[in-house]
């Protein structure tokens, strides 16, 4: 695996931007960015945080050695973001379909993070055979629809009230991407 694979110039001397592939060793701060996402937002369906175990099953199992990806973003040598792509649906003729989830830190945001690693993901899924990206986008999430926009994410339907956390039913937007 590329140790590290993207990085942005420091601008002005104040920020670094690097985008690599996850270790192991990365996993609790990878993990404790989503449990914010878990606990305090309907941005993910999930209502409870995953495990520190189940972060290094699947690390194991689906990531160190492929077929799937965890990339980081770290600002500053500090992980502040993680992209990671999963099997979109468990049938076979899914197989090149993936559904990738995109989390950075709630201090961080908008400082480019996103869009470096949806690029150096992107660069990594040119030419493999995986046909077609998906996010799956808890509304509301206007900073998320258009990242995803700016990204060639493509709107191909809203479930409305498909799920429901903290007292209320919300709707879930499905946005395709050809890789
Ligand atoms: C959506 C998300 C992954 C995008 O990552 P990001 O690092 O914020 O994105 P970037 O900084 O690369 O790009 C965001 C764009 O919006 C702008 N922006 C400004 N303020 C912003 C803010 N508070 N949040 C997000 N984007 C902001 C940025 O300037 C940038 O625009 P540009 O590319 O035209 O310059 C991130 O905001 C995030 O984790 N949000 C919360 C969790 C979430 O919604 N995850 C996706 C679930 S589907």
């Amino acid at each position: 695996m590329t140790p590290e694979v993207a990085t942005r110039a420091t601008v002005g001397g104040v920020t670094a931007l690097t985008v690599r592939d996850a270790t192991a060793d990365d996993l609790p701060a990878v993990a404790a960015i989503y449990t914010h996402y878990v606990v305090r937002t309907t941005m993910t369906f999930n209502t409870q945080v995953r495990t520190p175990r189940e972060w290094m099953e699947r690390f194991e199992m689906e990531i160190r050695e492929g077929p799937y990806h965890l990339l980081v973003a770290e600002l500053d040598g500090v992980v502040r973001g993680y992209v990671e792509s999963q099997r979109f649906r468990p049938k076979p003729a899914y197989a090149r379909s993936l559904e990738l989830s995109i989390y950075v830190d709630p201090e961080a945001t908008g400082t480019g993070a996103g869009g470096a690693l949806y690029g150096e993901l992107f660069r990594r899924l040119e030419g493999t055979t995986y046909h077609r990206a998906y996010s799956i986008i808890a509304l509301p999430n206007d900073d998320s629809l258009r990242f995803h926009e700016r990204w060639g994410f493509v709107h191909r339907g809203t479930l409305t009230e498909a799920g429901y956390k903290f007292g209320r039913y919300l709707d879930v937007a499905y946005y395709e991407r050809a890789l």
